[in-house]
């Protein structure tokens, strides 16, 4: 039987953030305030230099530390919290866009001196398609930074989520002299370098003068009153149904690496965060309180012994209660499989588990089972939905260096690209390999993975394509006319999906006037898409 609380005390979210914006920084403090770690640094940073010189044993040092960080689990008084990590490095969004669906909620940090930027905007494209829930932490008030108002217009016109500051802060830079509560009409001042978790507050009834001037100097106080008088007249008050449809983000102001602003983000975090409730399904809706076990493979990590060929599956649990030692139905092999070492996450460490609950992530040992997107449950032929891929942005045709091993080459690139390292387009005659990445690094991973680990060597040709886009129609008569007609353009995904290879926005255009009887797709996900179809 499945029990309520459990699923009631978890909560499983991911942190997101722009490269450099603090979300390893926040990470850390988190896990501190809740006791996972005791000291910071403890949490390495999951990241290439974005400024280094792509290096390869830098990417073999990121795939060891974030096989230790993909989920950092502890206990925060009666909660549960799952940290789902994602990569730092934009070469590895895909990677972050596949963990965000198995969330159900985020943290978005963003730099106060940077605003909102390149890859905050990609992400919360992510968030919107699945109406994921999100707070949105300020950091970096100790620097001089962007007008505060500037940044919440920003998010409001670039990101498309309305915003409610539940804090606002007195104050920037030099001059920050820490945040106040809105609702709970606190005052929380600022001490550079903190090393106490939890900060004292101040209580303040209507920002008087009397009740304040003892803290802050006069202007700053008639300042801070202006501004929740601005802030209460311009921003909606916090409404919790629209923030659990996605619709309203709550905004909290502070400084990660002073440890500041932190406990208000955690506790609020705590108190509204949504817990696992329904995943949908290409069947049904599946609802976490349901009796039966369900759950789908998000991630795929290769071991890093070169003398292991097994990998790490890293399943979320979506309903039902998950049992070591019992039979599962893998819902794409028709076939039953029973685990002996589940992986848990706890406090960092990898513990075997006897049992995990909705929310929970687990580690799967696979020898080749798993392909990411993959449902696994008690037997109901179940397939769950949401884990698009987008187009690549990089394209190279892969041509085989040695003639003698071309099915380790064949084998090696079709397990790389289920991990989700890259993305295979296959293009008839011949049989060619197209690879399509977000970055160059995967290249390099790439190849040095298939001549270490598959024993196959091969070289990438660059190829003059701009964008893939999943191609769909009325008719099958009117896809095999389109892919015969442009041949030399068209591919197969690994779903065998029609997908067009434009060189260009301009041929873009021009091919879906030509063939307006065809709907052209940005990401993979299929249906329910008419609104995301090229216009
Ligand atoms: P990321 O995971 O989002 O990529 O960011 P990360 O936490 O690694 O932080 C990026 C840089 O910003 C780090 O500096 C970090 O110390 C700094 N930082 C984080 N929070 C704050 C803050 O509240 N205020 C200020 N002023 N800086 C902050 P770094 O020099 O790149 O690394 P490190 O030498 O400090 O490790």
């Amino acid at each position: 039987m499945i029990n309520r609380s459990e699923i009631d005390r978890r909560k499983t979210f991911a942190i997101i953030s722009h490269p450099d914006a603090g979300k390893t920084t926040l990470t850390e403090k988190l896990l501190l305030f809740g006791g996972a770690i005791n000291t910071a640094g403890a949490v390495k940073r999951n990241k290439i230099n974005q400024t280094s010189k792509s290096d390869f044993m830098e990417i073999e040092k990121q795939r060891g530390i974030s096989v230790a960080t993909s989920v950092m689990a502890f206990n925060y008084g009666d909660k549960r919290i799952n940290i789902l990590d994602t990569p730092g490095h934009k070469d590895f969004a895909e990677d972050t866009y596949r963990t965000l669906t198995a969330v159900d909620s985020v943290i978005l940090v963003i730099d106060s001196v940077k605003g909102v930027e390149e890859q905050t905007q990609k992400l919360m494209e992510v968030c919107r398609m699945r109406n994921t829930p999100v707070i949105i932490f300020i950091n970096k008030m100790d620097r001089e930074g962007k007008d505060v108002y500037d940044i919440m217009e920003e998010i409001e016109n670039i990101l498309k989520i309305s915003v409610t500051p539940l804090t606002w802060p007195i104050g920037q830079g030099h001059s920050f002299k820490g945040v106040y509560d809105i609702y709970n009409e606190e005052l929380n001042l600022f001490e550079p370098n903190k090393t106490k978790i939890s900060e004292p507050k101040i209580k303040v009834k209507n920002l008087e003068v009397s009740s304040l001037s003892e803290f802050l100097p006069i202007p700053l106080i008639n300042h801070l009153r202006d501004d929740i008088e601005l802030v209460k007249g311009v921003f909606d008050p916090y409404n919790t149904e629209l923030y659990n449809e996605g619709l309203l983000a709550p905004v909290f102001f502070g400084s990660a690496i002073n440890n500041f602003g932190v406990s208000e983000l955690l506790e609020t975090f705590i108190n509204i965060a949504p817990s696992p409730s329904s995943h949908e399904a290409v069947e049904r809706t599946v609802f976490a309180d349901e009796d039966t076990f369900t759950g789908f493979v998000f991630k795929i990590h290769a071991n890093l012994d070169p003398k292991h060929r097994d990998r790490i599956a890293f399943l979320r649990i979506c309903s039902g209660n998950f049992e070591r030692h019992k039979f599962y139905y893998h819902s794409r092999l028709d076939k039953k499989l029973r685990f002996s070492n589940p992986l848990d996450f706890m406090a960092n460490e990898k513990n075997i588990i006897e049992t995990a609950w909705p929310g929970d992530v687990i580690g799967l040992y696979d020898s080749g089972n798993f392909k990411i997107g993959d449902t696994i449950t008690e037997g109901e032929p179940l397939h769950f939905k949401g884990i698009p891929s987008f187009s690549p942005e990089i394209f190279k045709e892969m041509e085989n260096k040695d003639p003698f091993k071309a099915k380790q080459l064949e084998k090696g690139i079709r397990q790389l690209t289920e991990e989700g390292l890259a993305q295979l387009f296959i293009q008839q005659p011949g049989n060619r390999k197209i690879i399509g990445t977000v970055g160059e690094l995967q290249f390099e991973v790439i190849s040095f993975r298939l001549e270490h680990e598959y024993g196959a060597k091969c070289d990438f040709r660059p190829l003059n394509i701009h964008k893939a886009t999943w191609v769909t129609a009325q008719s099958k008569k009117e896809l095999e006319n389109f892919a015969q007609r442009r041949s030399s353009y068209v591919a197969r995904d690994k779903e065998n999906r029609l997908v067009f290879l434009a060189s260009n926005d301009w041929d873009l255009q021009s091919t879906r006037t030509t063939f307006p009887e065809l709907d052209f797709h940005f990401t993979s996900e299929l249906e329910n898409q008419k609104n995301k179809t090229v216009k």
